[in-house]
Formats: C-alpha cells, sequence, structure tokens
C-alpha cells in the first residue's frame, strides 16, 4: 500500500482525520522507528506507520511531542529550533463565538502537532470552497512542533471594563508590568489578548500552524504583532550543546532543566492554593522582544565583552573557572555584570525558565540591523519572578549598554489539555 498517499486516521477524539499529505515513507517509518511515545494524539501516526511495515529502514526521525497532558507542551519540553509567535486581539464581544473558536483551535493544534492536516485537509471536501488546511505543511511531519496558549490582562478587562464577564477570574499575578528603567517599548510590538507560541524545528511547520489558527480565527481574532525566531537561546536539556545567543555567548547554561520536577513545581508551574483555581498546572510567560546593538557589541573588546556577563566566550565558565558547568563564584564576577546580577544566590532562589531565541528583521533604517533577542521567561508567579529581577537588571546590569527592550507581553497560560475532548481555556471558560 501506498502510505505516500493520504490515508484517512482515526483522530484521537474519534473524528476522522488526514495524516498530512505527501508525507514521505521516510517520515512515517522514522516516527514508528524512533520508538515514539504513542500518547493519544499519536493514534494517526501509527496507523499509518503500520502500513508501512514492508518500506525499507529509513533514518529516524524526532518523535512528536505529545499534546495533551497536565502541562502544556512548549514550556518544560526541550526547546526546538524555531519559533513563530503571535499575539492576537479579541475583536468580538461575543462569548460563545470566542468559546467556539478556542475548541475549534484545540481540534486543530491537536492535529497539526501530530503532523495531521487541519479538519477535511488541505485538499478540501468540495471543490467549490476553501480547503481547510493552507497546505504548506504537506510532505513535512510534525517537526516536534508545540502549541502553547496564553491569556493577557486585557482579555479579562479592558481600560477597567469587564470582559466576556472575566473580570472576577483575572489572576493577581497576571499584573499590569511596571515600566522598568530603559524602556523603549513600541505599541505595536506589546500586549495582546491571546498569545500561541508555536514552537518547531522547522520553521515552515511553526509558520502554517499560526497561519491556520490565524485563519480558523478569522471575525473572532486579528493578529497584534508577531515574532519569528530562530537559534534557541535557552535550553531545558543541560545534557545536550548550549545554544549561543547573537553576541556569541552560550546562553541557556543555568536555567531550569525539563527533567528538574522539583523546580519546575516550585518556579514554573502554578500550584493549588497560589490564586485562580483555572490556572493550577499552568504558568505565567512574559516576551520582550529586546534589541541587541550589535554594531556597538561587535567593536567592544573581548575582555568587555566577557566582562559583560562574568562568563568566558568561548567556554562559557564562570570567572575564576575552567568549564561552563563549574559551579559560579559570583564573587569572582564584576559587581554589574548580567550572570552576577541574574543568579539565583543574588536573588533569594528566585529562578525562571527561559526559552528565548534570536531574531533578525532586516534593518532599522538607519543602517543597522534589527536584531536581538526575543526573551520568553515562564513562571510561577510574576510579581515574584520577572518583575523584581527585571527590576534589578534594568538599574544595573552592563548588558544595558547593548540592548534595549522594545516590546513586552504577559499571558497566564493555563495548565495542559489532558484528553481529547477538553479544550483550551475550559478550566477558565468552562
Ligand atoms: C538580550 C538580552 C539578554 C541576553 C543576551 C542574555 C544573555 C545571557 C547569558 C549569556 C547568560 C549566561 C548563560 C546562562 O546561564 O544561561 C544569561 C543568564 C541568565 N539570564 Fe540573561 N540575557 C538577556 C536578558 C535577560 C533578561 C531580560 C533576564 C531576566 C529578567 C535574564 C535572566 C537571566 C538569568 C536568570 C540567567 C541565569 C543566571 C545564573 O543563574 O547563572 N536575562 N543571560
Amino acid at each position: 500500500m501506498d502510505v505516500e498517499n493520504e490515508q484517512q486516521a482515526v483522530s484521537a477524539d474519534g473524528g476522522a482525520e488526514k495524516p498530512r499529505a505527501g508525507l514521505s515513507r521516510r517520515a512515517v517509518i522514522g516516527w514508528a522507528g524512533a520508538g515514539v511515545a504513542i500518547g493519544a494524539a499519536g493514534v494517526g501516526t501509527v496507523a499509518a506507520a503500520t502500513m508501512a511495515d514492508d518500506a525499507p529502514a529509513a533514518a529516524p526521525q524526532t518523535p512528536d511531542v505529545p499534546f495533551y497532558g497536565e502541562h502544556q507542551s512548549g514550556i518544560s519540553t526541550p526547546v526546538q529550533d524555531r519559533l513563530h509567535f503571535a499575539a492576537f486581539d479579541v475583536i468580538t464581544e461575543d462569548r460563545d463565538a470566542l468559546v467556539k473558536m478556542l475548541k475549534e483551535w484545540t481540534k486543530a493544534a491537536a492535529s497539526i502537532t501530530g503532523g495531521r492536516e487541519v479538519g477535511g485537509g488541505a485538499v478540501g471536501v468540495v471543490p467549490q470552497s476553501p480547503p481547510d488546511d493552507t497546505g504548506e505543511a504537506l510532505g513535512l511531519p510534525a517537526s516536534r512542533l508545540t502549541l502553547t496558549i496564553g491569556f493577557g490582562p486585557t482579555l479579562f478587562e479592558k481600560d477597567g471594563k469587564d470582559r466576556f464577564g472575566l473580570k472576577a477570574k483575572r489572576p493577581e499575578a497576571l499584573v499590569d508590568l511596571p515600566k522598568f528603567k530603559g524602556d523603549r517599548l513600541e505599541a505595536n510590538r506589546s500586549g495582546g489578548d491571546i498569545c500561541i507560541q508555536a514552537c518547531a524545528d522547522d520553521p515552515q511547520v511553526a509558520v502554517h500552524a499560526i497561519r491556520n489558527l490565524a485563519r480558523i480565527g478569522m471575525g473572532v481574532v486579528n493578529v497584534r504583532w508577531s515574532q519569528l525566531g530562530f537559534g534557541k537561546t535557552s535550553s531545558t536539556t543541560p545534557d545536550s550543546q548550549t545554544p549561543r545567543n547573537l553576541m556569541g555567548f552560550k546562553d541557556g547554561t543555568h536555567n531550569i532543566a525539563g527533567t528538574d520536577a522539583d523546580s519546575l513545581a516550585r518556579h514554573v508551574w502554578v500550584a493549588p492554593g497560589d490564586g485562580q483555581d483555572w490556572m493550577t498546572g499552568g504558568s505565567y510567560l512574559v516576551a520582550r522582544r529586546i534589541r541587541m546593538t550589535i554594531e556597538t557589541w561587535d567593536r567592544a573588546s573581548l575582555q568587555d565583552q566577557e566582562d559583560t556577563f562574568g562568563r568566558t566566550k568561548i567556554e562559557g565558565a564562570p570567572y575564576g573557572k575552567q568549564k561552563e558547568r563549574d559551579a559560579p563564584d559570583l564573587s569572582a564576577m564584576p559587581a554589574d555584570s548580567h550572570v552576577r546580577l541574574a543568579h539565583p544566590d543574588s536573588n533569594n532562589g528566585l529562578m525562571i525558565l527561559r526559552r528565548g531565541y534570536s531574531f533578525t528583521d532586516g534593518t532599522d533604517g538607519l543602517g543597522r540591523l534589527d536584531a536581538g533577542l526575543f526573551f520568553l521567561a515562564y513562571q510561577r508567579d510574576t510579581r515574584k519572578a520577572f518583575v523584581p529581577l527585571q527590576t534589578k537588571l534594568a538599574a544595573n546590569d552592563k548588558l544595558n549598554e547593548y540592548i534595549t527592550h522594545v516590546g513586552s507581553a504577559h499571558f497566564a497560560c493555563p495548565p495542559g489539555v489532558r484528553k481529547p475532548g477538553e479544550w483550551w481555556g475550559q478550566t477558565l471558560f468552562g
């Protein structure tokens, strides 16, 4: 049987869904061969893989990241290489329409994170109507796609007015972020009622996901701003090679590991009794578009660059030590160095889970690259994590000579969709 043709597979929620048309035999076999952790979302993949028994062995592909679970994927799961992040404005006052869209989004998200097409697929049901899936991911595997949703303060209330009857459910931790020293925030790169963070190893897969959700949301949401990212600048997998940011430094050396259940419970996941019950198992996300004046940075001496972080450039070792993973001696670092200021020992044990990406978006019109770091950080309570940390960094960090925060947003990311039939936002709206 030719698995390269479309095959009807039974989806996790009982409906018929298509594995992506044109998906190569290689990719399908690879998922099975790699011993995919087959959650509910993986059923379609398995159906197709079984039919490929007679095909030659091929290089293993990365397994899908399960969509269903206690927590949303895309937070503590391994960081993929590419990002498409979108913030949406809700443009209707109709709560039912918003809920309907969230249910449709959830179904679509379960499909595409499992490498399947949206709804009736890219070919469509009848030629007279537009297809459900826009088609640009045909032939591509799921590429470890994760989709993570968050709700911004303005979804709950705007200009002091209740929205969708949600004002009383706004978590206290979902504060309006204060203006930090040096902020140069642009309104068209800040805020948003809802966000979707799409991460994948293939940019086309991430963009396809955001685009299809935007398409489904037509008439209910508009894209307010979006950001593409490449080259992760952080890591939740300390055993793998630490990535480098655009300043050339290893970034993510000391971060919360995805396998460190104790630290995740302490610093990342909202616990029962923390505030609004609907957020239990969720996390708060701060997104900051941080521009780097890399032209200035590139003219700084190596010594000055290393003094900025308190770590060496090539090895990433803390000052006074040899290896990247050696325990830092903060007193050996300059008082205004980034790592000394940000380390938990300087902040009563405070930690955040960083998950940022590099970006370059053309030029700034002044002959310089518009480049930097799209900072994403997850935490259990933003008031006790990002806010005090950034207040301190904004006032003292030597890194401020080379960076400017130009975009900012804050979202409450609810717990995971645990099983088919549940939907994004159910704990909030349900
Ligand atoms: C363009 C902006 C930034 C750059 C280039 C940058 C770069 C780095 C680098 C190279 C490290 C050392 C390696 C590591 O442990 O990961 C680091 C650590 C860290 N950064 Fe940043 N960072 C930026 C912004 C921020 C912001 C806005 C925050 C929080 C408000 C932050 C919080 C941290 C923390 C908590 C650590 C770990 C410190 C430790 O425990 O040793 N960073 N950063």
